[in-house]
């Protein structure tokens, strides 16, 4: 679990984040949502100690990690995998080196070890027969699986990943994000993604936190989101007019309204005109 406390965070006279608090779970996918400027990856990076918030707490194993000492803040960093905005993996080292690099950091295993868990993680995103290939030579979603595969290589408590769909086709946005929901599952991750993907609310979103302008604006889970009243979440999320009429049949449904099919028909048709069938010729 990581707990965040009244957070605030500014660069010059511009504040970026506005006394922001969440509780995030273990065996969740714990999203930040928001439009791009709102903060999503600020907050993020403060979470994570690449940004020194300038109040607030950032709470792993109930410790401040914002308040502890460098000792203490790289035995954290171990238990931390990241994904970063736009994958960051480096372009002279192979996709293997790619992985291990975190393990020649701060293990001192034998490099045949080393190898042995790159295979392991790299089967794990179903990366084969890719060792010896440069960033270059990969697509985007691959590029993505060799970055996930480098955030789990060390077996993390904690895993963010900034947007880990971004450029990615919707068909291969899904086996990402449930890729990222099964290791989270599996080894029991508190993850925290930030997205603006519509499809990965919906699919992963166990929690949801709305960021909007600097300010946690809405939180809740998939479920609830169907449900908000929330007119700038809405705007946000079912930003298209399709999105919006598939809010409102989710919404039917969940409420049990539209039990059974011939229901469903009903209320497809309510709004057609009634056919009124012509006149016999005489
Ligand atoms: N290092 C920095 N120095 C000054 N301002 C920054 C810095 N990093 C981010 N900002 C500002 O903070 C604000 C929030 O940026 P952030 O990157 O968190 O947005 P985001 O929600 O992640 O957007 P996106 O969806 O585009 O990734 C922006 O106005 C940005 O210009
Ligand atoms: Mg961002």
């Amino acid at each position: 679990m990581i707990e965040v406390k009244n957070i605030h965070k500014s660069f010059g006279d511009k504040t970026i984040i506005k006394d922001v608090s969440a509780v995030m779970k273990a065996g969740q996918c714990n999203l930040i949502i928001g439009t791009s400027g709102s903060g999503k990856t600020v907050l993020m990076k403060c979470m994570v100690g690449l940004f020194a918030p300038d109040s607030g707490e950032v709470l792993y194993h109930g410790q401040d990690f914002t308040a502890m000492n460098a000792e203490d803040k790289t035995e954290i960093r171990k238990e931390i995998g990241m994904l970063f905005q736009g994958a960051a993996l480096f372009d002279s080292l192979t996709v293997e080196q790619n992985v291990m690099f975190p393990l020649s950091m701060f293990t001192k295993w034998t490099f045949r070890k080393k190898h042995e868990r790159v295979n392991e993680v790299l089967a794990r995103v179903n990366l084969v027969d890719a060792n010896k290939k440069f960033p270059s030579e990969l697509s985007g979603g691959m590029k993505k699986r060799v970055a996930l595969a480098r955030a789990i290589v060390l077996n993390p408590k904690f895993l963010f990943c900034d947007e880990p769909n971004s450029g990615l086709d919707p068909q291969t946005s899904l086996v990402i994000d449930r890729l990222i929901k099964e290791i989270t599952i599996e080894y029991n991750i508190t993850t925290v993604v930030n997205t603006h993907d519509m499809n990965s609310v919906m699919e992963i979103g166990n929690y949801i936190l709305y960021m909007y302008q600097g300010n946690k604006e809405w939180e809740g889970t998939n479920k609830e989101i169907i449900f908000s009243k929330n007119q700038r979440l809405n705007d946000f999320i079912f930003a298209s007019e399709f999105l919006k009429d598939a809010k409102d049949m989710r919404m039917l449904e969940e409420t049990g309204k539209i039990s059974n099919e011939r229901n469903m028909e009903e209320l497809l048709d309510k709004d057609a005109p009634t056919l009124v069938p012509p006149p016999d010729d005489e």
